[in-house]
């Protein structure tokens, strides 16, 4: 498959680059839809793309179920190619298969602080969430570390993310300027975004948060997650769609009782009603109580949400015929070749800065 990436053209600027991935742990719902899946489409349309699929990182929780992860794998990409991901544009590849992740990872658990790794927000509320106890691997701390070199490993601008990631792209900014510092000359004044030109091998990439930060569940407590059972699928059939909508309570009881716009079948109204002035009278209606039920709204959210996701059916409908699985594995080859040209790169110059340049190597 050739690579059909934007590429810079003569005097024009050169497109940015940019990265993010998934950790395979199940299917994708529509809060990663609108937490990132969403920006990502966009970005490919004019940015070189690279998405990673965190196999690694599945191990530090699930070491013990390497036939899940691998299942969780081939499904997570069938989501993203069912979704619009295009690998003849973006690079879809696997983290086991990029070496050099692995060895920045290393180099990167050097700069930052034991507290660093353990104050970040993100890994705390994990640790007190996951159930993990208190004999969690020391793998799983870790992985903060080696995300900043997933994403370091291609010197990106950009890394589409949804809000929850935020401490993590932090860690990242924070290790990138460390190293720039430390073997690059880079003094410590110099601007985040002037980093590479004044000779910093990594730039300081910046979070890019999607529309909705945080989309909450079905049941209208929790952010949507698959282990809360409270989440539509991007898989999801239509009727399923349509039920879970249906489960949605308000507490409203009449067509004519004054609704109140902050709830969870509001917030999704806004997340996938596309029209921004049939949400304006919606949300009109339903605040004044103008003959308007919550059985109206959610058969038009539900509408809404499968006009989004039926392209999505179709396209998953072509990767699960017989050898559907094989031609994921391909894209997968073809992306992670495309990583690995890079990755190498970038840890080559790594390398030469740190004084560890003693020769070139070749990883296929
Ligand atoms: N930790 C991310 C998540 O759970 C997945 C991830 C791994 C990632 N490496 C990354 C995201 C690099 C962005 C960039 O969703």
């Amino acid at each position: 498959m050739m690579s059909n990436a934007p590429s810079a053209a003569a005097g024009s600027t050169p497109p940015t680059r940019v990265l993010t991935g998934d950790t395979p742990t199940g299917r994708l719902h529509l809060g990663h839809f609108v937490g990132s899946i969403e920006n990502r489409l966009a970005l490919q349309e004019k940015h070189e793309c690279f998405f990673l699929i965190a196999n690694m990182h599945a191990f530090t929780t699930r070491a013990d179920k390497p036939s899940d992860i691998r299942a969780d794998t081939i499904e997570i990409v069938k989501d993203w190619l069912a979704a619009g991901i295009d690998p003849a544009r973006s690079a879809i590849f696997l983290q086991t298969e990029v070496p050099a992740i692995a060895e920045l990872t290393w180099f990167f658990a050097m700069l930052l602080s034991f507290n660093d790794v353990m104050g970040n927000p993100t890994l705390k509320h994990e640790l007190e969430t996951k159930g993990l106890g208190d004999s969690y691997s020391f793998g799983f701390p870790m992985y903060t570390v080696g995300q900043c070199a997933d994403i370091l490993a291609f010197r990106p601008e950009l890394v589409p993310v949804g809000e929850d990631q935020e401490p993590h792209i932090e860690m990242c900014r924070k290790a990138a300027r460390k190293f720039n510092q430390l073997y690059c000359g880079v003094g410590n004044r110099v601007e985040p975004k002037d980093h590479p030109s004044a000779g910093g091998v990594f730039p300081i990439p910046e979070a890019k948060i999607g529309r909705v930060g945080r989309l909450p569940g079905i049941d209208g407590k929790n952010k949507m997650s698959k282990s809360l059972g409270n989440a539509i699928f991007l898989s999801d059939t239509g009727k399923e769609v349509e039920k879970k909508i249906g489960k949605i309570t308000t507490g409203r009881q009449s067509l004519t009782e004054k609704g109140d716009i902050s709830n969870v079948l509001f917030d999704f109204v806004r997340a996938f009603i596309k029209d921004p002035a049939r949400v304006a009278e919606l949300e009109r209606r339903y605040g004044e109580g103008d003959n308007i039920g919550d059985g109206h709204v959610k058969k038009e959210l539900a509408e809404n949400i499968n006009t989004l996701l039926e392209p999505m059916r179709v396209r998953r409908a072509g990767f699960e015929k017989p050898g559907g699985d094989e031609v994921v594995i391909e894209i997968l080859k073809e992306g992670t070749a495309r990583a690995n040209a890079v990755a190498e790169e970038t840890l080559m110059m790594a390398k030469r800065a740190m004084g560890l340049g003693f020769w070139e190597r070749v990883v296929g």
